[in-house]
């Protein structure tokens, strides 16, 4: 009698510690960890190298298919690569962070990239975190557990600050960019960032990234169990 894999949904705006949190409740609970941003971007990274015009979604929607993306969901060293090259680095730039919203808009991305994530969190044992923004109301939403991380605009940039070690340049530049994504993302018209009606939101404004840990860490326990 082999109990069920374990599926968390974490999503939420960027800055509110997502992928921090994502990781270590996996390596924490021992389970694999998916950043389904990373592989937005992945794809993002492959239409600028390939010269594709990503103001335009009819050519978007043609080399959706195209790139052969593949995640490594170890939660103490994820990975991401594209046609075989690992771009782990090249899909954090400025360059692929500023277009990510446009080509992620597009159904025929949003298709390709959410079965991807239906096969891995599938085959996953014996579970999985997924973060992202469409994790809970979309891809899975039969998931054991959601969350939904919020946390103000100033706290969520002045922390996307401390990630670029400084090289984030001015804050109030930042939190104009999150805003701008943000609002991209929960306004687009396939699957945008929403909130799953059964998802429990957790405010980390004032929460430092061990409280958050914990809490979530708590929430699957209390799951597990009541499985
Ligand atoms: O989590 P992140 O900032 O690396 O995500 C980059 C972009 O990818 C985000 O601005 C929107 C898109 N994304 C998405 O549309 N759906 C997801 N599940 C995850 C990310």
């Amino acid at each position: 009698n082999v109990p069920a894999a374990v599926i968390v949904a974490i999503d939420g705006p960027a800055g509110t510690g997502k992928s921090s949190t994502s990781k270590a409740v996996a390596a924490k609970l021992g389970l694999g960890y998916l950043d389904t941003g990373a592989q937005y971007r992945a794809i993002t990274w492959w239409m600028l190298d390939n010269g594709i015009d990503v103001t335009d979604p009819v050519a978007i929607a043609d080399a959706a298919g195209k790139p052969a993306i593949v995640s490594g969901t170890d939660p103490a060293a994820p990975t991401i690569s594209v046609d075989g090259v690992d771009v782990a680095g090249p899909i954090r730039t400025q360059e692929v962070t500023s277009k990510v919203s446009a080509v992620s808009a597009v159904p025929e991305v949003r298709a390709r990239i959410t079965e991807l994530q239906r096969t891995i969190a599938a085959t996953a044992e014996p579970g999985i975190v997924v973060e992202g923004r469409d994790i809970g109301t979309t891809v899975l939403p039969d998931a054991d557990l959601k969350i939904f991380l919020t946390a103000s605009a100033a706290a969520r940039a002045a922390r996307r600050n401390g990630e670029l070690g400084g090289k984030g340049g001015d804050l109030a530049a930042t939190q104009a960019a999150l805003v701008q994504r943000d609002a991209a993302d929960s306004g687009r018209k396939t699957s945008p960032l929403a909130k799953a009606e059964d998802a429990v939101e957790v405010d980390t404004t004032e929460l430092t990234l061990d409280q958050v840990i914990e809490c979530v860490v708590t929430l699957v326990e209390e799951k597990r169990q009541a499985r």
